[in-house]
């Protein structure tokens, strides 16, 4: 005696668009969204009530790095308890496939738990996720340095050859093929640092060929340089005609703080006429591989772990170089490989870049390692409850479409990211009053509070706050 599988009745629905809420109830059946308004007449085989909750799409996690964790935790809880039902994996250069790795390979590659799996294409990788069967969609881009790994070896401490470019292009066109969503590039890393503009472009040229697909980037420098990288990304879009997301947007170094005031502005001359996007973590530390270049920049940082002294995960690199009477440089060499966290990022700059009506809200989360960075489980909630009601940077409807329809939009998600009609029941249900984060840098695993509810292809995975078992993701291709 039911019409649809699912009835939530009487939320404040956020669409996704950056609208204001309206009251409404929202239909699920067979896995998608059948109607959003009043359905009081109608009688859900599963009903949720939603009386003083926040119902929104669910949120899509731009830039991850969940690629392997997708197979090896598939409840994902650490996502599902902040609302995301997608991921974005495969970013800063690095995806589980096309990958065959023959030689060892330079960091980030070290610092990626699973990331020596070999997946040897993306129809391998799609085969392993379905087996696996996340709790969360899955949306893979193809890594730069993982292409280079593949072609070029452990020799990547140089530009790519002619017929290198054009072995990875083949490469990547394949992938594409097989239901990657696009490319995505670390230049900073020694992976690719090597990796001249020119050897990117014919990259991302493929792109074309697949419609929706884009160009995620970790610049080359988000440092002293930074201008000059989003300049190098602007110019990459122009030369290759692929759309270009600057991911995890950052201007980090004392001397670069405020920057942000230049960096946006020519973000937003270049969209006048090309496809420019960009994402954003709501925290002033990063994290990665512990890089001589990256301690320099660095106001202080947090060793999370160190392969050859693990007894020095959990300490400030400044007292261990104290203590060994070296100076910072010294001791981060000493301690590599290892991963780090560096203070290294101003406030004003993340409430500027935040604020800025086009980025989108991406963890770049690590999950798998000892010691996470806590954005790996407090990004999303954190900009609800710490920037939307207590500081007031964003409204809720402006947040919300920072996590979803403009995310969707984005990278071609065209079924889902908004509430309506004819698109995955993909829907997360917090309370708006309580929503926030409680990862910290000395804790960073604790689960968030406020978010309520959670459907994944109109499978209820977390409810009451609880993860219920059931797992509803899938691979999203376009
Ligand atoms: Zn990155
Ligand atoms: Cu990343």
């Amino acid at each position: 005696m039911h019409d649809c599988d699912l009835l939530i009745r009487g939320g404040l629905v956020f669409d996704g668009s950056g609208a204001g809420a309206v009251r409404a109830d929202i239909a699920v059946e067979a896995g998608q969204i059948v109607e959003v308004g009043a359905c009081a007449s109608r009688v859900g085989r599963q009903e949720v009530d939603a009386t003083g909750l926040a119902v929104a799409p669910g949120f899509i996690d731009v830039h991850t790095h969940d690629d392997w964790a997708v197979l090896a935790t598939p409840d994902m809880a650490c996502k599902i308890t902040q609302g995301v039902t997608t991921v974005v994996a495969g970013n800063c250069g690095i995806s589980a496939a096309p990958f065959e790795p023959s030689a060892d390979l330079p960091a980030p590659f070290t610092l990626l738990p699973g990331a020596t799996h070999k997946c040897a294409s993306v129809g391998d990788y799609a085969r392993r996720l379905a087996g696996a069967s996340p709790s969360l969609n899955v949306a893979l881009l193809v890594g730069h340095s993982t292409l280079r790994a593949n072609v070029m070896g452990g020799d990547l401490n140089r530009a790519a050859t002619g017929d290198e470019i054009a072995r990875m292009a083949r490469m990547l066109d394949g992938a594409l093929a097989e239901g990657a969503v696009g490319l995505s590039s670390g230049l900073a890393y020694p992976s690719a640092i090597a990796a001249p503009m020119d050897e990117v472009v014919p990259l991302a040229r493929i792109l074309k060929d697949h419609p929706r697909s884009l160009y995620a980037t970790h610049m080359r420098d988000e440092g002293d340089g930074v201008l000059a990288s989003v300049r190098e990304t602007i110019e990459t879009g122009a030369q290759s005609g692929a759309a270009v997301v600057i991911s995890h947007h950052k201007c980090s170094g004392k001397a670069n703080f405020g920057r942000s005031a230049e960096t946006l502005p020519v973000i937003d001359a270049a969209r006048a006429h090309q496809a420019v996007g960009l994402d954003v973590y709501p925290y002033t530390a990063s994290s990665t591989a512990l890089l001589v270049p990256m301690v320099r920049q660095a106001l202080s940082v947090k060793v999370l772990s160190s392969v050859p002294y693990p007894e020095m995960g959990g300490r400030m690199l400044e007292d261990i170089a104290a203590q060994w009477g070296v100076d910072r440089e010294d001791a981060a060499r000493e301690l590599s490989p290892a991963a780090a966290i560096y203070f290294a990022m101003d406030e004003g700059d993340l409430r500027r870049i935040m604020a800025y009506p086009h980025s989108m809200i991406g963890s770049d989360g690590t999950p798998g390692v000892d010691s996470p960075h806590p954005r790996l489980w407090g990004t999303f909630p954190r900009v609800l409850g710490h920037y939307v009601r207590a500081e007031k940077l964003l409204t809720l409807a402006q947040a919300v479409r920072k996590m979803t329809g403009l995310s969707a939009d984005t990278f071609g998600f065209t079924d889902r990211g908004y509430l309506r009609e004819g698109l995955a029941a993909d829907i997360v249900l917090f309370d708006p009053e309580t929503v926030i984060d409680r990862a910290t840098y000395d804790a960073p695993e604790r689960p968030s509070d406020g978010i309520v509810h959670v459907v994944v292809n109109g499978m209820l995975v977390l409810s009451e706050g609880q993860m219920t078992g059931d797992r509803g993701g899938r691979m999203l291709r376009h």
